[in-house]
Protein backbone atom coordinates (compact mmCIF):
# COMPACT_ATOMS: atom_id res chain seq x y z
CA UNK A 1 0.00 0.00 0.00
CA UNK A 2 0.94 3.53 -1.25
CA UNK A 3 1.11 6.19 1.69
CA UNK A 4 1.83 10.05 1.34
CA UNK A 5 3.00 10.29 4.60
CA UNK A 6 6.07 7.74 3.46
CA UNK A 7 9.08 10.01 1.99
CA UNK A 8 8.98 12.18 -0.70
CA UNK A 9 6.69 12.76 -3.74
CA UNK A 10 4.31 10.24 -4.03
CA UNK A 11 4.34 7.69 -6.84
CA UNK A 12 1.22 8.30 -8.74
CA UNK A 13 -1.62 5.41 -9.16
CA UNK A 14 -2.94 4.46 -12.38
CA UNK A 15 -5.61 7.12 -12.76
CA UNK A 16 -2.89 10.09 -11.75
CA UNK A 17 -0.63 9.19 -14.38
CA UNK A 18 -3.41 9.70 -16.89
CA UNK A 19 -4.29 12.78 -15.23
CA UNK A 20 -0.57 14.05 -15.29
CA UNK A 21 0.01 12.96 -18.90
CA UNK A 22 -2.97 15.75 -20.17
CA UNK A 23 -1.43 17.24 -23.12
CA UNK A 24 -2.11 20.73 -24.00
CA UNK A 25 -1.76 24.47 -21.98
CA UNK A 26 -5.04 24.08 -19.97
CA UNK A 27 -5.51 20.61 -18.41
CA UNK A 28 -8.80 19.98 -16.58
CA UNK A 29 -9.27 16.69 -14.29
CA UNK A 30 -12.63 16.26 -13.10
CA UNK A 31 -12.88 12.95 -10.64
CA UNK A 32 -14.37 11.53 -7.98
CA UNK A 33 -14.33 12.16 -4.28
CA UNK A 34 -11.12 10.71 -2.55
CA UNK A 35 -9.45 9.81 -6.11
CA UNK A 36 -6.00 11.46 -5.83
CA UNK A 37 -6.90 14.50 -6.93
CA UNK A 38 -4.96 17.06 -4.85
CA UNK A 39 -1.68 14.61 -4.52
CA UNK A 40 -1.75 14.16 -8.25
CA UNK A 41 -2.02 18.40 -9.21
CA UNK A 42 0.43 18.47 -5.97
CA UNK A 43 2.73 16.20 -7.43
CA UNK A 44 2.30 18.07 -10.99
CA UNK A 45 3.49 21.68 -9.34
CA UNK A 46 6.42 19.95 -7.48
CA UNK A 47 7.74 18.02 -10.95
CA UNK A 48 7.28 21.15 -12.82
CA UNK A 49 9.85 23.52 -10.73
CA UNK A 50 12.13 20.64 -11.01
CA UNK A 51 11.58 20.03 -14.66
CA UNK A 52 12.93 23.63 -15.27
CA UNK A 53 14.09 26.61 -14.44
CA UNK A 54 12.35 29.71 -12.70
CA UNK A 55 9.40 28.55 -13.43
CA UNK A 56 6.35 30.29 -11.06
CA UNK A 57 4.04 28.30 -10.14
CA UNK A 58 0.82 29.30 -8.17
CA UNK A 59 -1.59 27.04 -5.96
CA UNK A 60 -4.86 28.20 -5.77
CA UNK A 61 -7.61 26.00 -3.09
CA UNK A 62 -11.17 28.14 -3.01
CA UNK A 63 -9.99 28.55 1.06
CA UNK A 64 -6.93 29.23 3.01
CA UNK A 65 -7.08 26.52 5.33
CA UNK A 66 -7.33 24.18 1.99
CA UNK A 67 -4.10 25.53 0.63
CA UNK A 68 -2.00 25.45 3.85
CA UNK A 69 -3.02 21.76 4.51
CA UNK A 70 -1.55 21.21 0.62
CA UNK A 71 1.57 23.20 1.76
CA UNK A 72 1.89 21.48 5.08
CA UNK A 73 2.37 18.31 3.04
CA UNK A 74 4.27 18.84 -0.14
CA UNK A 75 6.61 20.19 3.05
CA UNK A 76 6.48 17.04 4.60
CA UNK A 77 6.94 15.23 0.93
CA UNK A 78 9.91 17.43 0.17
CA UNK A 79 11.70 17.38 3.60
CA UNK A 80 11.13 13.71 4.55
CA UNK A 81 12.50 12.61 1.03
CA UNK A 82 16.01 14.14 2.56
CA UNK A 83 18.18 13.89 5.42
CA UNK A 84 18.04 16.43 8.15
CA UNK A 85 18.11 20.18 7.24
CA UNK A 86 21.52 21.05 6.57
CA UNK A 87 22.98 24.02 8.51
CA UNK A 88 23.53 27.23 6.41
CA UNK A 89 27.24 28.52 5.53
CA UNK A 90 28.69 30.84 7.79
CA UNK A 91 27.51 34.74 7.81
CA UNK A 92 24.79 34.20 5.78
CA UNK A 93 21.39 36.06 7.10
CA UNK A 94 19.46 32.89 8.42
CA UNK A 95 15.55 33.55 8.29
CA UNK A 96 13.76 32.18 11.06
CA UNK A 97 10.83 31.04 9.27
CA UNK A 98 12.98 29.56 6.37
CA UNK A 99 13.97 26.06 6.82
CA UNK A 100 16.30 24.47 4.22
CA UNK A 101 14.85 21.10 2.69
CA UNK A 102 18.21 19.45 1.50
CA UNK A 103 19.90 16.58 1.33
CA UNK A 104 24.10 16.41 -0.12
CA UNK A 105 23.00 12.63 -0.72
CA UNK A 106 21.06 13.44 -3.37
CA UNK A 107 22.82 15.77 -5.19
CA UNK A 108 21.59 15.62 -8.33
CA UNK A 109 17.72 16.11 -7.11
CA UNK A 110 17.27 20.22 -6.60
CA UNK A 111 17.65 21.21 -3.23
CA UNK A 112 13.87 23.01 -1.48
CA UNK A 113 13.76 26.07 1.05
CA UNK A 114 10.69 26.57 2.75
CA UNK A 115 9.71 30.11 3.24
CA UNK A 116 7.02 30.04 5.79
CA UNK A 117 6.31 33.46 6.00
CA UNK A 118 5.43 33.67 2.61
CA UNK A 119 3.96 30.41 1.96
CA UNK A 120 6.22 29.43 -0.47
CA UNK A 121 8.65 26.39 -1.50
CA UNK A 122 12.00 28.08 -3.09
CA UNK A 123 13.60 25.12 -5.17
CA UNK A 124 17.49 25.98 -5.89
CA UNK A 125 16.62 25.81 -9.89
CA UNK A 126 15.32 29.37 -9.24
CA UNK A 127 11.45 28.00 -9.48
CA UNK A 128 9.13 28.40 -6.43
CA UNK A 129 5.58 27.17 -5.55
CA UNK A 130 3.47 29.68 -3.73
CA UNK A 131 0.61 28.69 -1.97
CA UNK A 132 -2.85 30.96 -2.37
CA UNK A 133 -6.66 31.04 -2.02
CA UNK A 134 -9.28 32.11 -4.10
CA UNK A 135 -11.52 33.59 -1.21
CA UNK A 136 -10.60 37.21 -2.10
CA UNK A 137 -10.07 36.46 -5.40
CA UNK A 138 -8.48 40.08 -6.57
CA UNK A 139 -6.08 39.78 -4.12
CA UNK A 140 -4.54 37.45 -6.44
CA UNK A 141 -4.18 39.56 -9.29
CA UNK A 142 -0.70 41.08 -10.13
CA UNK A 143 1.90 38.25 -10.92
CA UNK A 144 2.79 36.71 -13.98
CA UNK A 145 2.54 32.70 -13.83
CA UNK A 146 3.85 29.82 -15.51
CA UNK A 147 1.55 27.46 -13.93
CA UNK A 148 -1.68 28.01 -12.15
CA UNK A 149 -3.51 24.90 -10.61
CA UNK A 150 -7.02 25.60 -9.02
CA UNK A 151 -7.40 22.71 -6.71
CA UNK A 152 -11.67 21.95 -5.86
CA UNK A 153 -12.59 24.25 -9.09
CA UNK A 154 -16.11 23.46 -8.32
CA UNK A 155 -15.80 25.81 -5.21
CA UNK A 156 -13.76 28.81 -7.18
CA UNK A 157 -15.97 30.94 -8.99
CA UNK A 158 -16.01 31.61 -12.73
CA UNK A 159 -14.94 35.37 -12.10
CA UNK A 160 -11.66 33.86 -10.80
CA UNK A 161 -11.23 31.37 -13.27
CA UNK A 162 -11.76 34.17 -16.21
CA UNK A 163 -11.25 37.62 -14.74
CA UNK A 164 -8.24 36.79 -12.67
CA UNK A 165 -6.35 33.81 -12.94
CA UNK A 166 -6.26 33.34 -16.89
CA UNK A 167 -4.85 37.15 -17.53
CA UNK A 168 -1.82 36.21 -15.17
CA UNK A 169 -0.97 33.58 -17.88
CA UNK A 170 -0.91 35.85 -20.53
CA UNK A 171 2.72 37.15 -20.59
CA UNK A 172 4.90 33.63 -19.63
CA UNK A 173 2.12 31.58 -21.89
CA UNK A 174 1.58 29.70 -18.40
CA UNK A 175 -0.48 26.89 -18.40
CA UNK A 176 -3.34 25.27 -15.77
CA UNK A 177 -4.32 22.98 -14.24
CA UNK A 178 -8.04 22.43 -12.70
CA UNK A 179 -8.89 20.02 -10.86
CA UNK A 180 -12.49 19.00 -9.35
CA UNK A 181 -15.28 17.48 -8.90
CA UNK A 182 -18.53 18.22 -11.08
CA UNK A 183 -21.11 20.71 -9.48
CA UNK A 184 -23.88 20.45 -12.02
CA UNK A 185 -23.41 21.23 -15.41
CA UNK A 186 -24.43 25.24 -15.13
CA UNK A 187 -20.79 25.47 -13.77
CA UNK A 188 -17.69 26.79 -15.36
CA UNK A 189 -16.09 23.29 -15.02
CA UNK A 190 -18.45 22.30 -17.07
CA UNK A 191 -17.84 24.37 -19.66
CA UNK A 192 -14.19 23.94 -19.35
CA UNK A 193 -14.56 20.31 -19.24
CA UNK A 194 -16.40 20.31 -22.81
CA UNK A 195 -13.83 22.65 -24.48
CA UNK A 196 -11.14 19.62 -23.44
CA UNK A 197 -13.56 17.20 -25.12
CA UNK A 198 -13.80 19.12 -27.95
CA UNK A 199 -10.97 18.13 -30.95
CA UNK A 200 -10.78 21.89 -32.35
CA UNK A 201 -9.46 22.82 -29.18
CA UNK A 202 -7.29 20.40 -28.70
CA UNK A 203 -3.92 22.31 -28.80
CA UNK A 204 -4.97 23.93 -25.53
CA UNK A 205 -7.78 22.33 -23.70
CA UNK A 206 -7.73 18.45 -22.56
CA UNK A 207 -9.54 17.33 -19.90
CA UNK A 208 -10.31 13.63 -18.20
CA UNK A 209 -13.07 12.35 -16.13
CA UNK A 210 -12.29 9.53 -13.70
CA UNK A 211 -14.00 7.79 -10.71
CA UNK A 212 -13.22 7.44 -7.55
CA UNK A 213 -12.92 3.90 -7.90
CA UNK A 214 -9.89 4.29 -9.86
CA UNK A 215 -7.81 4.96 -6.35
CA UNK A 216 -6.68 1.59 -5.70
CA UNK A 217 -6.43 3.26 -1.86
CA UNK A 218 -10.50 3.27 -2.01
CA UNK A 219 -11.88 0.00 -0.37
CA UNK A 220 -14.62 -1.05 -3.01
CA UNK A 221 -16.86 -2.10 0.18
CA UNK A 222 -16.60 1.27 1.79
CA UNK A 223 -18.21 3.21 -1.58
CA UNK A 224 -20.74 0.73 -1.27
CA UNK A 225 -21.68 1.55 2.03
CA UNK A 226 -21.78 5.61 0.92
CA UNK A 227 -23.95 3.97 -1.57
CA UNK A 228 -26.90 3.49 0.67
CA UNK A 229 -26.70 6.97 2.16
CA UNK A 230 -26.70 8.92 -1.07
CA UNK A 231 -29.44 9.45 -3.45
CA UNK A 232 -28.37 8.07 -6.98
CA UNK A 233 -27.64 11.32 -8.57
CA UNK A 234 -25.08 12.07 -5.57
CA UNK A 235 -23.53 9.17 -5.63
CA UNK A 236 -23.07 9.76 -9.42
CA UNK A 237 -21.89 13.41 -8.69
CA UNK A 238 -19.32 12.77 -6.37
CA UNK A 239 -17.84 9.44 -6.79
CA UNK A 240 -18.62 8.95 -10.35
CA UNK A 241 -17.65 12.01 -11.89
CA UNK A 242 -20.51 12.86 -13.72
CA UNK A 243 -22.26 15.97 -14.55
CA UNK A 244 -25.54 15.57 -14.14
CA UNK A 245 -28.67 18.40 -14.66
CA UNK A 246 -29.40 19.88 -12.16
CA UNK A 247 -27.62 18.86 -9.19
CA UNK A 248 -25.79 21.65 -7.34
CA UNK A 249 -26.29 20.92 -3.52
CA UNK A 250 -24.21 22.96 -1.57
CA UNK A 251 -24.33 20.49 1.15
CA UNK A 252 -23.87 16.58 -0.16
CA UNK A 253 -23.98 13.56 2.30
CA UNK A 254 -26.59 15.43 4.83
CA UNK A 255 -27.98 12.67 5.47
CA UNK A 256 -25.40 10.22 6.07
CA UNK A 257 -24.64 12.71 8.78
CA UNK A 258 -27.81 12.41 10.83
CA UNK A 259 -27.95 10.08 14.50
CA UNK A 260 -29.69 10.50 17.17
CA UNK A 261 -32.39 13.03 18.80
CA UNK A 262 -31.33 16.79 20.26
CA UNK A 263 -30.89 17.23 23.66
CA UNK A 264 -32.68 18.85 26.09
CA UNK A 265 -29.86 19.51 27.94
CA UNK A 266 -25.83 18.65 27.12
CA UNK A 267 -24.26 15.88 29.19
CA UNK A 268 -22.65 15.69 31.69
CA UNK A 269 -18.82 16.89 31.70
CA UNK A 270 -19.00 17.54 28.02
CA UNK A 271 -18.03 21.01 26.20
CA UNK A 272 -20.28 22.42 23.79
CA UNK A 273 -19.38 24.54 20.94
CA UNK A 274 -22.23 26.91 20.05
CA UNK A 275 -23.09 28.89 17.24
CA UNK A 276 -25.14 31.46 17.11
CA UNK A 277 -27.17 33.18 14.69
CA UNK A 278 -29.17 36.35 15.52
CA UNK A 279 -32.46 37.68 14.05
CA UNK A 280 -35.26 39.91 15.76
CA UNK A 281 -38.28 40.31 14.25
CA UNK A 282 -38.34 38.13 10.51
CA UNK A 283 -35.58 36.10 11.30
CA UNK A 284 -34.87 33.61 13.71
CA UNK A 285 -32.48 32.87 16.17
CA UNK A 286 -30.72 30.22 16.19
CA UNK A 287 -28.06 28.18 18.51
CA UNK A 288 -26.33 24.89 17.75
CA UNK A 289 -24.34 23.50 20.31
CA UNK A 290 -21.52 20.97 18.86
CA UNK A 291 -19.98 18.47 21.86
CA UNK A 292 -16.75 18.43 21.31
CA UNK A 293 -15.80 14.95 22.03
CA UNK A 294 -18.14 13.48 19.53
CA UNK A 295 -18.86 16.27 16.85
CA UNK A 296 -22.29 15.99 17.03
CA UNK A 297 -24.71 18.87 17.25
CA UNK A 298 -26.96 17.71 20.22
CA UNK A 299 -28.64 21.15 21.08
CA UNK A 300 -30.73 23.32 19.37
CA UNK A 301 -32.61 26.32 19.74
CA UNK A 302 -34.70 28.36 17.18
CA UNK A 303 -37.26 31.84 18.26
CA UNK A 304 -38.02 35.00 16.90
CA UNK A 305 -40.71 37.93 17.38
CA UNK A 306 -38.61 38.25 20.72
CA UNK A 307 -37.37 41.73 22.06
CA UNK A 308 -33.12 41.39 22.77
CA UNK A 309 -34.07 41.02 26.59
CA UNK A 310 -36.03 38.18 26.40
CA UNK A 311 -33.72 36.91 23.36
CA UNK A 312 -30.72 37.01 25.77
CA UNK A 313 -32.42 35.48 28.71
CA UNK A 314 -33.04 32.47 25.84
CA UNK A 315 -29.14 32.13 24.84
CA UNK A 316 -27.78 32.48 28.56
CA UNK A 317 -30.25 29.31 29.56
CA UNK A 318 -29.21 27.40 26.41
CA UNK A 319 -25.85 28.17 26.94
CA UNK A 320 -26.01 27.28 30.57
CA UNK A 321 -27.31 23.82 29.68
CA UNK A 322 -24.46 23.24 26.59
CA UNK A 323 -21.87 24.52 28.17
CA UNK A 324 -18.19 25.85 26.85
CA UNK A 325 -17.15 28.71 24.06
CA UNK A 326 -19.77 30.47 21.32
CA UNK A 327 -19.37 32.35 18.42
CA UNK A 328 -21.69 34.48 17.75
CA UNK A 329 -23.38 36.83 14.64
CA UNK A 330 -22.52 40.30 15.71
CA UNK A 331 -22.81 41.92 12.63
CA UNK A 332 -25.21 45.05 12.12
CA UNK A 333 -27.69 44.51 14.85
CA UNK A 334 -26.12 41.80 16.29
CA UNK A 335 -22.95 44.13 18.07
CA UNK A 336 -24.75 44.79 21.32
CA UNK A 337 -26.04 41.18 21.66
CA UNK A 338 -22.92 40.14 21.28
CA UNK A 339 -21.15 42.49 24.15
CA UNK A 340 -23.70 41.86 26.41
CA UNK A 341 -23.10 37.63 26.44
CA UNK A 342 -19.35 38.93 26.39
CA UNK A 343 -19.59 40.63 29.07
CA UNK A 344 -21.72 38.15 30.83
CA UNK A 345 -20.90 34.73 30.06
CA UNK A 346 -17.65 33.04 31.59
CA UNK A 347 -16.19 31.04 28.67
CA UNK A 348 -14.60 32.22 25.96
CA UNK A 349 -16.76 34.24 23.24
CA UNK A 350 -15.88 34.72 19.80
CA UNK A 351 -17.21 37.24 17.25
CA UNK A 352 -18.15 36.58 13.96
CA UNK A 353 -18.63 39.43 11.46
CA UNK A 354 -20.32 37.91 7.83
CA UNK A 355 -18.29 39.60 5.37
CA UNK A 356 -18.81 37.95 2.03
CA UNK A 357 -15.30 36.59 2.16
CA UNK A 358 -15.81 35.01 5.57
CA UNK A 359 -19.47 33.86 4.86
CA UNK A 360 -18.19 31.63 1.97
CA UNK A 361 -15.10 30.44 3.90
CA UNK A 362 -17.58 28.99 6.05
CA UNK A 363 -19.97 27.28 4.13
CA UNK A 364 -17.20 25.55 2.70
CA UNK A 365 -15.78 24.51 5.63
CA UNK A 366 -19.19 22.90 6.62
CA UNK A 367 -19.41 21.76 3.48
CA UNK A 368 -16.33 19.82 3.63
CA UNK A 369 -17.27 18.61 7.12
CA UNK A 370 -20.63 16.86 5.45
CA UNK A 371 -18.35 15.57 2.28
CA UNK A 372 -15.93 14.20 4.98
CA UNK A 373 -18.36 12.68 6.67
CA UNK A 374 -17.13 14.44 10.21
CA UNK A 375 -19.89 16.15 11.63
CA UNK A 376 -22.76 14.33 13.17
CA UNK A 377 -26.42 15.47 13.56
CA UNK A 378 -28.91 14.74 15.69
CA UNK A 379 -32.24 15.08 13.94
CA UNK A 380 -34.10 18.60 13.66
CA UNK A 381 -36.00 18.77 10.69
CA UNK A 382 -36.33 22.48 10.12
CA UNK A 383 -31.80 22.13 10.27
CA UNK A 384 -32.32 19.75 7.78
CA UNK A 385 -34.52 20.95 5.04
CA UNK A 386 -32.69 24.22 5.58
CA UNK A 387 -29.41 22.24 4.40
CA UNK A 388 -30.85 20.24 1.52
CA UNK A 389 -32.59 23.83 0.34
CA UNK A 390 -28.69 25.11 0.06
CA UNK A 391 -27.98 26.18 -3.51
CA UNK A 392 -25.46 27.99 -5.72
CA UNK A 393 -27.25 30.77 -7.14
CA UNK A 394 -25.87 32.55 -10.14
CA UNK A 395 -25.80 36.21 -9.99
CA UNK A 396 -24.09 39.18 -11.43
CA UNK A 397 -22.26 41.78 -9.63
CA UNK A 398 -21.93 46.07 -9.94
CA UNK A 399 -19.99 45.09 -13.27
CA UNK A 400 -21.82 42.72 -15.06
CA UNK A 401 -19.49 39.74 -14.07
CA UNK A 402 -21.21 36.56 -12.91
CA UNK A 403 -21.14 35.31 -9.67
CA UNK A 404 -21.97 31.94 -7.68
CA UNK A 405 -23.39 32.62 -4.23
CA UNK A 406 -24.27 30.01 -2.05
CA UNK A 407 -27.81 30.63 -0.24
CA UNK A 408 -31.09 29.86 1.00
CA UNK A 409 -33.78 30.03 -1.77
CA UNK A 410 -35.26 33.24 -2.33
CA UNK A 411 -37.88 33.69 0.61
CA UNK A 412 -36.28 30.72 2.74
CA UNK A 413 -34.66 31.18 5.85
CA UNK A 414 -31.15 30.72 6.34
CA UNK A 415 -30.36 31.19 10.54
CA UNK A 416 -29.86 27.13 11.02
CA UNK A 417 -27.44 26.64 8.47
CA UNK A 418 -25.24 30.04 9.94
CA UNK A 419 -25.32 28.95 13.11
CA UNK A 420 -24.64 25.69 12.34
CA UNK A 421 -21.29 27.07 10.40
CA UNK A 422 -20.92 29.33 13.19
CA UNK A 423 -19.91 26.35 15.58
CA UNK A 424 -18.08 24.22 13.11
CA UNK A 425 -15.90 27.02 12.60
CA UNK A 426 -15.60 27.35 16.47
CA UNK A 427 -14.90 23.52 16.22
CA UNK A 428 -12.29 24.17 13.49
CA UNK A 429 -11.21 27.63 14.82
CA UNK A 430 -7.75 26.38 17.42
CA UNK A 431 -7.96 29.83 19.23
CA UNK A 432 -11.34 28.58 20.98
CA UNK A 433 -9.66 25.46 22.12
CA UNK A 434 -6.83 27.62 23.45
CA UNK A 435 -4.08 25.83 20.88
CA UNK A 436 -2.40 27.72 18.24
CA UNK A 437 -3.62 27.34 14.88
CA UNK A 438 -0.22 26.89 13.55
CA UNK A 439 0.82 23.50 13.09
CA UNK A 440 4.41 22.40 12.81
CA UNK A 441 4.28 21.62 9.19
CA UNK A 442 7.14 18.79 9.57
CA UNK A 443 5.55 17.23 12.55
CA UNK A 444 1.97 17.39 10.72
CA UNK A 445 1.62 14.35 8.42
CA UNK A 446 -1.92 15.35 7.20
CA UNK A 447 -4.51 14.13 4.70
CA UNK A 448 -5.61 16.39 2.13
CA UNK A 449 -9.09 17.52 2.47
N1 LIG B 1 -0.32 8.50 -5.28
C1 LIG B 1 -0.68 8.40 -4.02
N2 LIG B 1 0.08 7.76 -3.13
C2 LIG B 1 -0.32 7.64 -1.85
N3 LIG B 1 -1.45 8.10 -1.36
C3 LIG B 1 -2.25 8.77 -2.18
C4 LIG B 1 -1.91 8.95 -3.55
N4 LIG B 1 -2.89 9.64 -4.14
C5 LIG B 1 -3.80 9.89 -3.18
N5 LIG B 1 -3.41 9.36 -2.01
C6 LIG B 1 -4.14 9.40 -0.75
O1 LIG B 1 -5.52 9.24 -1.08
C7 LIG B 1 -6.33 10.12 -0.32
C8 LIG B 1 -7.10 11.03 -1.24
O2 LIG B 1 -6.19 11.85 -1.94
P1 LIG B 1 -6.53 13.39 -2.26
O3 LIG B 1 -6.78 14.15 -1.03
O4 LIG B 1 -5.51 13.85 -3.21
O5 LIG B 1 -7.92 13.13 -3.01
P2 LIG B 1 -8.94 14.20 -3.57
O6 LIG B 1 -9.48 13.61 -4.81
O7 LIG B 1 -8.28 15.53 -3.66
O8 LIG B 1 -10.03 14.17 -2.41
P3 LIG B 1 -11.18 15.25 -2.09
O9 LIG B 1 -12.28 14.93 -3.04
O10 LIG B 1 -11.54 15.00 -0.68
O11 LIG B 1 -10.59 16.62 -2.31
C9 LIG B 1 -5.39 10.86 0.63
O12 LIG B 1 -5.35 10.20 1.86
C10 LIG B 1 -4.05 10.77 -0.07
O13 LIG B 1 -3.01 10.83 0.85
MG1 LIG C 1 -8.74 17.39 -2.80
Amino acid sequence: MIHTSEPGVPKPHEGQEKVLALPGRFKIAVCGRRFGKTVAAAIAAVNTCEKKENQHVWWISPIQEQSSRVERDVTFWLRDRTAPPRARSKGKKKDSESVEIANPAHAIEPEWTYRASEHALNCSNGSRIEFHSAHTPDRLRGAGLDLAIIDEAADVSEYTWNTVIKPMLLERQGRAFVVGTPRGKNHWLHKLYQLGQNPEHAGSYSSIRLPTTANPLIPANDLKNFRIDMTEEEYRQEFEAEFIDGVETVFAGVDACIKGTMLHQGRPGVKYITGIDLGQKQNFTVLCSLACDTQQVEGFARFNQMDWREQEKNIFDHLKRFPGPAVVDATGVGQPIFETIRRDYRDHVEACYFTPQRRTEMLVGLQRAFAHRRLILANETTLIAELHGFAYCHEKDAGGLRRVRMSAPSGQHDDCVMSLAMAWYGKESKALWAVGSDRNPFIDKGVYG
